[in-house]
């Protein structure tokens, strides 16, 4: 099938690899010369496991070419994915400027006896579907034919290219047979149940597929903290409620909250949905504000550890928003590097992936020396008065906590993702902090001193 791919985002960049893996002729546009040109020359400009190797081979293999020409690739296609950036508006909306801008575009290039089917990729609010069909109406030639079609993403990043390959279901929203055939051609190669629904419901299902998981992080670090002050262990919580099928473990795992492009964002966007249509979800709004608290709680453990911050200097380790990324975006791990330096503290953050991308975006903290990259983990904590862990890198796990030891000036390590094994800790004689633990590290603590 021929496929054109608008956006070369994330999920643009990925979905139009995995389509030309299973043999689809895919055309990706962007309207970045700079970024078309880098990936002609086969430089992928995000770090995603799999991602670099898949679009060299298929842009050698011929079945995948990138352009800034949209209606080059809009002529030749019979489906157009829509994977343009949604970014957010002060109070909370998507702005929606980008798709309106290629749905007007792509109607352009319609002709007279054409048949396609544009697909929304993107993440929008409810009712976008139903405005991209007006728009396009509206500019299109008499007598050319459409669909427009919801078939939201579901990947997640750092497993964007698996997650797609190998889906756990795949919907598409859409209100014609027509539109619905060619989605399944498109998608026959690849595995997961197949949901399919109405344009309205699809958009739905994102938005609160999102808000859902979120949810499920906001509800288990307020369980956390319940844990903290009851001497409970939120993991033995999460494993024993995590076991109900209907609950399911994952998203139960207590920390500094989430980050990154998609949650904050679109929890944000489902609230102004449903403010919009005059639905309260004063949940998603708690949601959203529990999440933020997570910085909140760590900071004054902080304080109440090592009692002033200023000038001291603390190790940090992870800046990415999750692991095996090197989006920043969102981060919680960069609100904490900024509170710390607000605070006075020399910062010195190590991330295995997303040191670029934290010199480049923040110079002034970079040049004015409130925070220092170090070129390891280790190094980070030479002399550092503490670390914390803000990002769950799995390597991380593997450091040499014998020399962390031996090189901090205080032993303590504050674990922001509940990261490290607390009896290994406890036994290297660090005083651990993880969250939500406070049971277990007591009853080690016991043990130790028994
Ligand atoms: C998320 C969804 O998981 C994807 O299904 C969705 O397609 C994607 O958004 C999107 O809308 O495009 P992503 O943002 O890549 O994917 O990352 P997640 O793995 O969901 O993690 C989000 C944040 O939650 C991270 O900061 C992570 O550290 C945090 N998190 C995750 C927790 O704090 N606890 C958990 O148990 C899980």
């Amino acid at each position: 099938m021929k496929i054109a791919i608008i956006g070369t985002g994330y999920v643009g960049l990925t979905s139009g690899a995995c389509f030309a893996e299973v043999g689809h002729s895919v055309t990706c546009v962007d309207n970045d010369p700079k970024k078309v040109q880098l990936l002609k020359s086969g430089v992928i400009p995000i770090f995603e496991p799999g991602l670099e190797e898949m679009v060299k081979r298929n842009t050698a293999a011929g079945r995948m070419i990138f352009t800034e020409d949209l209606h080059e690739a809009v002529k030749s296609a019979s489906v157009i994915f829509i994977a343009v950036g949604t970014p957010p508006q002060e109070d909370g909306s998507v702005d929606l400027r980008f798709v309106e801008a290629v749905a007007r575009e792509v109607a352009e290039v319609m002709e007279p006896g054409d048949y396609k089917v544009v697909v929304d990729k993107s993440t929008v609010p409810v009712g976008t579907g139903d405005r991209v069909g007006k728009t396009i109406l509206r500019y299109a030639k008499l007598g050319a034919e459409f669909d427009v079609v919801s078939n939201p993403e579901f990947l997640r990043e750092g497993t964007a290219v698996d997650d797609l390959m190998k889906p756990d279901r795949i919907v598409v929203g859409a209100n014609s047979e027509r539109a619905r055939k060619l989605m399944w051609e498109i998608y026959e190669p690849f595995p997961g149940d197949r949901v399919e629904v109405d344009l309205n419901s699809a958009e739905l299902i994102k938005h609160a597929a999102n808000s859902f998981l979120a949810m499920k992080i906001s509800f288990i670090n307020c369980v956390a903290a319940i844990c903290d002050k009851s001497g409970a262990d939120v993991e033995q919580v999460a494993h024993g409620i995590g076991l109900d099928q209907r609950i399911g473990r994952a998203f139960l795992n207590a920390g500094l909250g989430y980050g990154g492009s998609c949650f904050p964002k679109d929890v944000d966007a489902f609230l102004a949905v449903s403010r919009d249509l005059g639905v309260p979800f004063e949940l998603l709004d708690q949601v959203h504000r529990m999440n933020a608290r997570q910085l909140d709680l760590l900071i004054e453990i902080m304080h109440e550890k090592l009692w002033v911050l200023r000038n001291k200097k603390i190790a940090v380790w992870g800046i990415a928003f999750k692991a095996n990324t090197d989006d920043l975006r969102e981060s919680v791990a960069i609100k904490l590097i900024k509170r710390l330096a607000e605070e006075g503290a020399q910062v010195i953050a190590y991330d295995p992936k997303g040191m670029e991308n934290f010199r480049r975006e923040n110079p002034e903290l970079v040049e004015s020396g409130k925070v220092t990259l170090a070129t390891s983990a280790l190094e980070s904590v030479e002399n550092a008065e503490c670390m914390v862990i803000a990002t769950e890198w799995p390597e991380f796990v593997d450091e040499d906590f014998e020399k962390v030891k031996s090189d901090l000036r205080l032993p303590i390590v504050f674990d922001g993702r509940n990261l490290l094994d607390p009896a290994k800790m406890i036994g290297l004689g660090f005083d651990y902090v993880p969250i939500g633990r406070a049971g277990k590290m007591e009853s080690l603590r016991n043990a130790a001193s028994a």
